[in-house]
């Protein structure tokens, strides 16, 4: 096994000094998270690249915003992603939401082994917790069409979610859509949509 837990050049800055609780998330997500079903079973290198590198965009895109100090919903968080990277790299409170039971005990023992206090593993529908207005996050649990069709009318809203290559369609008056494309290592081109309902 050759597993390098390297960081892109975009994600330096923002992780480096934060490697070493990145390196205990991964050792986490691949004995507990496959143990407990959070995760399939995956190569230690797709694990990193894939779960980590690839969250630590969020992170990113919220630090350009200059989104500090905010309640942000990550929705459908599963084994904690992106949420868990996005607490680690960042002074935002994360509400990790997800409507299994089992993923939230988890959660909450992992707040505790990695002694992250910006994290609040959330039991809940997600179709409730998007009724409020604020910053929501999701990675494979929604399309940017169906985020769209949620958001509608939620003023001062914004959601970034993994995405397709394809750019949505979308209508300009209601939102402004942003459509990111990144690296997560030298060969995997990944696409994130940062969707505001203006
Ligand atoms: C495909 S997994 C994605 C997990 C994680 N975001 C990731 O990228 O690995 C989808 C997650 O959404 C959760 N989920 C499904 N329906 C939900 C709902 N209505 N509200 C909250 N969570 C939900 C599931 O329990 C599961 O953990």
């Amino acid at each position: 096994m050759n597993f390098k837990p390297q960081l892109p050049n975009w994600g330096y800055n923002l992780a480096e000094n934060k490697l070493d609780l990145l390196i205990e998330y991964h050792k986490w997500l691949k004995d507990t998270g496959i143990k407990t079903g959070l995760i399939s079973p995956k190569s230690d290198q797709f694990i990193w690249d894939e779960f980590i590198v690839h969250s630590l965009y969020f992170s990113l895109i919220f630090q350009d915003l200059d989104v500090q100090n905010k309640q942000i919903y990550d929705l459908g968080t599963g084994g904690g992603i992106p949420g868990v990277p996005l607490a680690i790299t960042s002074k935002n409170i994360i509400n990790l939401v997800d409507i299994k039971e089992s993923r939230i005990n988890e959660l909450i023992r992992l707040k505790n082994i990695l002694k992250l206090e910006n994290i609040e593993p959330t039991l809940q529908d997600a179709n409730n917790t998007i009724v409020n207005e604020g910053y929501f996050v999701s990675r494979c649990y929604i399309s940017s069409q169906n985020a769209l069709n949620l958001l509608k009318k939620r003023k001062n809203t914004t959601y970034i979610v993994s995405a397709t290559e394809k750019e949505l369609d979308y209508d300009k008056n209601v939102f402004h859509v942003k459509h990111l494309n990144f690296y997560i290592n030298k060969e995997d081109l990944r696409h994130i949509d940062v969707i505001t309902v203006k």
